[in-house]
Order: structure tokens, then C-alpha cells, then sequence
């Protein structure tokens, strides 16, 4: 599991995204960026975050830390925004927190260099989950204390959204010319062969463990725990095949 802290007070939603996620301090001192599993995108929005943040940080990508987050609905109460309220509303329980970064600020690809190696292990990353939400238009990098940050990888691991065709996705090849760092796309060789070996049946056991039983669950699946195979057998294949989706 994910440590868990609890939700004390509610700060204040961070609009600059689409899924409203919210400033909350939590009671272990700590001040989280929370995704709430009643946002638009779904549970399963978390269960991407969870899956790709971990899988990142084991990896050496630089990676805020992760909880799960225990919001209770009267924290929401002072809230004004009505569908900020409806949201936190629909999201009493366990919701997913992140380490705020304080005084971070956006990457910005036209006015920040990358460490080049670093850039094409990001790049790799998000070709083999299919994140395509890390495009220059709306890079989910934070620059922190003169280094660069990931977050927001909700939108990757698209076919969990329909398991009965998640085969047919396994060697979907991944468009880089929007991507926030298609610019380093040179070293992707060298990252690929750094860094697909690393992806074993164990790594991704790990990393889909973290998951709370609560968010998975997809009708599709008899068990949670036949969901949870299912996530790392679809990614076992594609990292058998990298020569199938790296741009
Ligand atoms: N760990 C963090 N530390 C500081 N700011 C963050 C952190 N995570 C997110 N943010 C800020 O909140 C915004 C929205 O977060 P993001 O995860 O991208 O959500 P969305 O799904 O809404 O795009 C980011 O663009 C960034 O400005
Ligand atoms: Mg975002």
C-alpha cells in the first residue's frame, strides 16, 4: 500500500489542470496536491497516477511522493465553487495525494533545457504508457529547486478504459511531435536500452499493488485481483515489443 494520511483542512482547488485537483494540508504536517476520485475523469484517472507515478520513481525519474489521502466531505464545507463542492462531495474516502512542491513553478520547453539523458527516459516513459498528456501546449513538468518534476500521468494507460479491446493497444505506437520534449528524442535508443529491461513481472506486480483495492474493480474482471493481472500482463507484452511503439 501507499502510506495514508488524513485530510485536515481543505486550502484551495489548483484550476490550471481540468480535473480540479485541490491543496490540502494533511495531518502529518505535510501539504498535498489531491486528485479526487469524483472528478470527471474516474477512479481510474487514479489508478494511472498510481501505476506510472510508481513505476517512474522506480525507475529514477524524479517523482513527488505519493499517499492516499483520506478526505472527509465536511472538509469541503467553506468551499463557495458549487462544483468544487459537488466534487469533494462525491469524493469522501480515499482519494490520491501528492507532495506539493512549494514554489515550483511550469517546464516551459522554449525556455528550459533538460538534462538530455533525463528527457529521453521521460520521453521513453510516456511512449510505453501512452501518455499523451505531456505535450508542449501542457507539459505536467514542474521545475523545483532548479530541477524538473513529473506530474499528472492520469491520462496515461488509455486502454483501461476499454479492457475487451486493451489487446488491440498493446503495440499501439506512441506520436511524439507534440510532446513536451520531442526535442531529445535522439537518445531514445539509449533509454529504451537502459530502461525496458528494467520492466519485469515483479517491478510491475510492485507497482499495480500500490493501487487501493477500492479503485479497481473494472466489470470486466471477476476479482481485483484479476484486474491487477491484467494491467501488468498488457504492459509485460509491450515492453516485449518496444520496437512496435517507441516513435
Ligand atoms: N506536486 C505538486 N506541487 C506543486 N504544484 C502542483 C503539484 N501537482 C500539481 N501541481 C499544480 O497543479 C496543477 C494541476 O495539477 P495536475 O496534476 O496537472 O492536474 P490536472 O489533472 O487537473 O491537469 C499543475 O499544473 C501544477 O500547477
Ligand atoms: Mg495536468
Amino acid at each position: 500500500m501507499l502510506p495514508t494520511v488524513t485530510a485536515v483542512r481543505y486550502v484551495t482547488p489548483l484550476r490550471e489542470g481540468g480535473s480540479l485537483p485541490g491543496l490540502v494540508e494533511a495531518d502529518d504536517l505535510g501539504t498535498y496536491v489531491v486528485k479526487f476520485r469524483g472528478a470527471g475523469q474516474g477512479p481510474k484517472a487514479l489508478v494511472a497516477e498510481v501505476i506510472v507515478g510508481e513505476l517512474a520513481r522506480r525507475l529514477g525519474l524524479p517523482m513527488p511522493t505519493l499517499a492516499v489521502a483520506a478526505f472527509a466531505a465536511e472538509l469541503g464545507r467553506g468551499e463557495p465553487d458549487p462544483e468544487v463542492q459537488a466534487l469533494l462531495l462525491a469524493s469522501a474516502g480515499d482519494n490520491l495525494g501528492m507532495d506539493f512542491l512549494p514554489g515550483s513553478f511550469g517546464f516551459d520547453p522554449r525556455a528550459h533545457r533538460v538534462d538530455k539523458e533525463l528527457a529521453a527516459r521521460v520521453l521513453w516513459l510516456d511512449a510505453f504508457v501512452e501518455n499523451v498528456d505531456r505535450t508542449w501546449r501542457n507539459p505536467n513538468l514542474l521545475m523545483w529547486h532548479n530541477a524538473l518534476w513529473l506530474i499528472d500521468h492520469g491520462a496515461s494507460l488509455y486502454f483501461h478504459h476499454n479492457w475487451p479491446r486493451a489487446d488491440k493497444a498493446v503495440l499501439r505506437p506512441f506520436k511524439a511531435e507534440d510532446h513536451a520534449l520531442s526535442d531529445y528524442a535522439a537518445g531514445l535508443p539509449a533509454a529504451a536500452a537502459e530502461l525496458t529491461p528494467r520492466i519485469t513481472p515483479a517491478l510491475l506486480d510492485e507497482v499495480i499493488s500500490l493501487v487501493p483495492d477500492g479503485w479497481l474493480g473494472d466489470p470486466a474482471f471477476a476479482t481485483v485481483e484479476e484486474n491487477r493481472a491484467a494491467y501488468r500482463d498488457h504492459l509485460l507484452a509491450r515492453a516485449a515489443s518496444p520496437e512496435a511503439w517507441l516513435p
